[in-house]
Formats: structure tokens, sequence, C-alpha cells
């Protein structure tokens, strides 16, 4: 399957995705597709977040925990022996850390906001950094 990706990393996100476990059906999407899930799962979050509809707490780490197998497939997927390769594993794995804790921070009523500032903020850097 061909793995549709910006220019810039197209040569670092190239391999097929391995096929491993219960969220391989996401994982095998392209980036682009997994991008647009991204986005209107994010818009989902953060009508919920900032109080525009109800909290559904379900809902919302069901969402984030979407963004955590997506995004450590496409870290596992970011090998290599370039500076750039390591950067962009990080940063999903960053992500993947970040949605992490506001799953924690949405089951104990605490920060909700301020983690999923911090999430969306690495959408933002990393597109900064390789979506030009
Ligand atoms: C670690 C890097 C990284 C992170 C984190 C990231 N993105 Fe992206 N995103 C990209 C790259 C690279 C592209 C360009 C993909 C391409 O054009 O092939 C992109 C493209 C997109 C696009 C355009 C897709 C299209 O139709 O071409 C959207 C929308 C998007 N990202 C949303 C998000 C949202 C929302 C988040 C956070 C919840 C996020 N992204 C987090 C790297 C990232």
């Amino acid at each position: 399957m061909e793995f549709v990706v910006a220019p810039r990393i197209a040569t670092l996100l190239a391999l097929p995705f391995l096929i491993a476990g219960a969220g391989a059906l996401r994982a095998t999407t392209p980036l682009q597709a997994t991008m647009r899930t991204w986005n209107s799962d994010a818009m989902t979050i953060g009508q919920m977040v900032g109080g525009a509809r109800a909290l559904d707490k379900a809902e919302a780490t069901q969402l984030l925990q979407g963004f955590i197998v997506d995004s450590q497939a496409m870290a596992a997927q970011a090998e290599g022996p370039s500076a750039e390769a390591s950067d962009i594993k990080s940063r999903f794995e960053e992500f993947a850390a970040d949605a992490q804790l506001t799953i924690a921070a949405i089951r104990a009523d605490d920060k909700v906001s301020v983690r999923y500032s911090q999430l969306r903020a690495d959408c933002s850097s990393c597109h900064d950094a390789y979506a030009d």
C-alpha cells in the first residue's frame, strides 16, 4: 500500500505499515486520510472541552485512544538514521503521550483544557516543521 505523505517526509514514511493488533485498520490508512480523521476528531473533542457540547468522557477517551494508536503506528514507521526521522518519531511519540495525559485529565476532571491545548500545540508545531 502506498503511504501518501508530504514530499519532505515521504522518504521517511514510505514503507507500508506493519499490521499489528487492534489498531491495524486505522494504522493502515495513508497519512492524509489519518490527518483528516484527526482533524474532525480534534474538533469534536475541542467542542466538548470548550463547552460547546457536553463532555462525553467515553467518546472523548475513545477518540483520544484513536490518536494514540495512529501516532504510535506513525512513530514506528519513522525509522532511519537521519535527524529528521528521529525528530518525526519523537513528535509522534510525544503526541501519543500528550493524548494519554489528556485521557487521564478527563478521567480526573482536572486540567482538561490545559492538556488538550498542549495536544493541539503538538499538531501545530509538527505542521510548522513538516506540513509546508
Ligand atoms: C508529528 C507530525 C504531525 C502531528 C503531530 C500532526 N500532524 Fe497533521 N500533518 C502532518 C503532515 C506531515 C501533514 C502533511 C501531509 C501531506 O500533505 O501528505 C499533515 C497534514 C494535516 C492536515 C491536512 C490533510 C490533508 O487533507 O491534506 C490536517 C487537516 C491535519 N494534518 C490535522 C492535524 C491535527 C488536527 C493534528 C492534531 C490533533 C495533527 N494534524 C497532528 C504532520 C502532523
